[in-house]
């Protein structure tokens, strides 16, 4: 949460009305509104792990099947079969870690159907998302290669609902022995010698819901029981991360913890805890009512509230289980799949395969409010990964036969990069309802990283940023904004919302600048 603005951040400042509605300046057709925000540049929350800005990639519409993956005979430049766009642009991103193969998915997914000769592997049906075959021509040897080619992280999310323990554990073997039992040996005669060294693992996939519709005690059964089997094959300690709650719902995270801390007690905790947060729209994206905007823009203030609440009760879970002297068993939340989940276009959907969304201004401010989420709540979270990569739900990139752009979404990840591996610090601001304005920001020696977003339509935001226990000596910023909200990147017109320098003013420990209605802004200033 943005912190309300202190009377002491501004001593010396305006003292008057925090908010001062000014009617419209030249240049801007909306009226203005002060903003005050205050940074606290010695107030550290903790690192902004660059695991918060990850991504996820299912089985599902053409995020893998022709937007990732185009096999090694196709027209679409690729290499060794990956779109050549796709793998140069997530490059340019940096995905820190990529979860795969669902979702959904993924509990209807037998891993031993993805490897060995292409032509031999078998062709399934994908019930989840529109009963289409797949030949499986994507399997974890494609997947871990496309890994390295981006520089991700590989994560990979098992199979509870329709797998067996043995499968799991097989699986963990198959990527991560070095060399020797069956398994290992049969990775390398399919072309991979070398261990996967794979940390993450999945157990199971939303197990309330399409993982298998089960009540928390008996997933915490098969939990504890799957997780028995899954070792350390050889360097590489496995983390396992176990079905967390729908939004925040405390009952299935509670039910959870006491059935496992029944029996196995803290030695059998997941090592991650995975949330599942989507900010629902009521409309297709390019024709979002005002009142649809404003109500999903504000879900980012429920969401902050979940990551606070569901840190706390693993907290306690966490602080019971602990027997004096020893060392405290660890609980990281993740928050494994998040964006706006708007209402889809049947036309799109047809051509585009399921879940094929577009991404607006709205959109992208979307993503800059939930960052700056993950960045402020730093302390409390371990990985978040946005849903999805291409083409599905909230995208960084769309991609079709031979076409490909960069969706406002990834600019607004591009934004936030420079945040990676700094110092999160405690901000406040004068408006903290959930539709004042969003920032994070953070720091690492004299470079401070500030981002803003503004998630409002009708307002010019004019923002003073007080630099509390710090001064500034320069400082450039880059905006994204579009005058129409429901504005997009389109094949055919791929640079309609990309970023631009924008002006920035220093003086002493104040940073200045406006951000146009719905936009979001990141300033780097160099401090004295
Ligand atoms: O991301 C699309 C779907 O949303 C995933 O398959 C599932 O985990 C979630 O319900």
């Amino acid at each position: 949460m943005n912190k309300t603005l202190s009377r002491r951040a501004f001593a010396g400042g305006a003292g008057a009305a925090l908010f001062s509605v000014i009617t419209s300046r030249k240049g801007f057709s909306a009226p203005a509104q002060d903003q005050r925000v205050a940074v606290h540049a010695t107030a550290e929350i903790g690192t902004i792990s660059p695991l918060l800005h990850g991504s996820f990639a299912e089985h599902l519409g053409s995020c893998v099947y022709g937007g990732l993956w185009v096999g090694k005979d196709s027209s679409v430049p690729n290499v060794e079969g990956f779109r050549k766009q796709a793998v140069d642009w997530l490059k340019e991103l940096g995905i820190p870690v990529l979860r795969w193969p669902g979702g959904c998915f993924a509990d209807d997914y037998h891993w031993r159907d993805g490897i060995g000769p292409a032509d031999k592997r078998p062709k399934t049906v994908n019930i989840h998302w529109g009963n289409y075959t797949e030949d499986n021509s994507f399997g974890t040897h494609e997947f871990i290669r496309l890994c390295r080619l981006i520089g991700a992280e590989p994560y990979l999310a098992g199979n509870v609902g329709s797998g067996t323990p043995q499968e799991l554990r097989d699986w963990v073997e198959y990527c991560n022995y070095p060399s020797g039992s069956t398994l290992s040996d049969e990775r390398a005669a399919n072309g991979s010698p070398e261990p996967f060294n794979v940390r993450y693992w999945g157990v199971g996939n939303e197990n309330w819901g399409c993982g298998g519709n089960m009540t928390p005690e008996y997933y915490a059964d098969l939990y504890r029981r799957f997780r028995t089997y899954v070792r350390d094959f050889g360097g590489t300690r496995p983390f396992m991360i176990a079905c967390g709650p729908n939004r925040n719902d405390v009952n299935w995270t509670r039910r959870f913890f006491d059935a496992l801390s029944a029996r196995g007690g803290p030695g059998l905790y997941p090592h991650g805890w995975a949330m599942h947060f989507y900010s629902n729209g009521r409309d297709v994206p390019t024709k979002f009512t005002v009142e649809n905007m404003r109500e999903q823009l504000s879900s980012f203030a429920e969401l902050e509230n979940a990551i606070v609440v569901q840190r706390g009760l693993l907290d306690s879970y966490v602080r019971a289980q602990t027997a004096p002297g020893r060392p405290r068993p660890q609980v990281h939340l993740l928050v494994d799949e998040w964006g706006v989940w708007d209402r889809m276009v049947p036309e799109e959907e047809k051509t585009y395969g399921r879940l094929w969304m577009q991404s607006t201004m709205r959109s992208a401010v979307a993503a800059g409010m939930g960052l700056n989420v993950f960045h402020r709540q730093a302390d409390k979270l371990y990985m978040c990964n946005i849903a999805q990569t291409v083409n599905v739900l909230h995208s960084v990139i769309l991609a079709h036969r031979n076409n490909c752009v960069r969706t406002s979404s990834y600019y607004a990840f591009l934004l936030q990069k420079p945040h990676r591996s700094k110092t999160a610090l405690r901000v406040e601001t004068n408006d903290t309802s959930p539709l004042g304005i969003s920032v994070s920001a953070s720091r690492k020696d004299n470079e401070l990283v500030l981002t803003f977003c503004n998630p409002k339509h009708d307002v010019e935001m004019r923002v003073d940023c007080a630099l509390v226990g710090a001064s500034a000596v320069s400082a450039k910023a880059q905006l994204l904004s579009h005058p129409d909200y429901n504005a997009c990147n389109t094949f055919e017109n791929p640079n309609v919302i990309v970023p631009k320098d924008h002006p920035v003013s220093v003086e002493g420990s104040r940073v200045r600048l406006n951000l146009p209605p719905i936009s979001m802004s990141t300033a780097i200033v160099r401090l004295a």
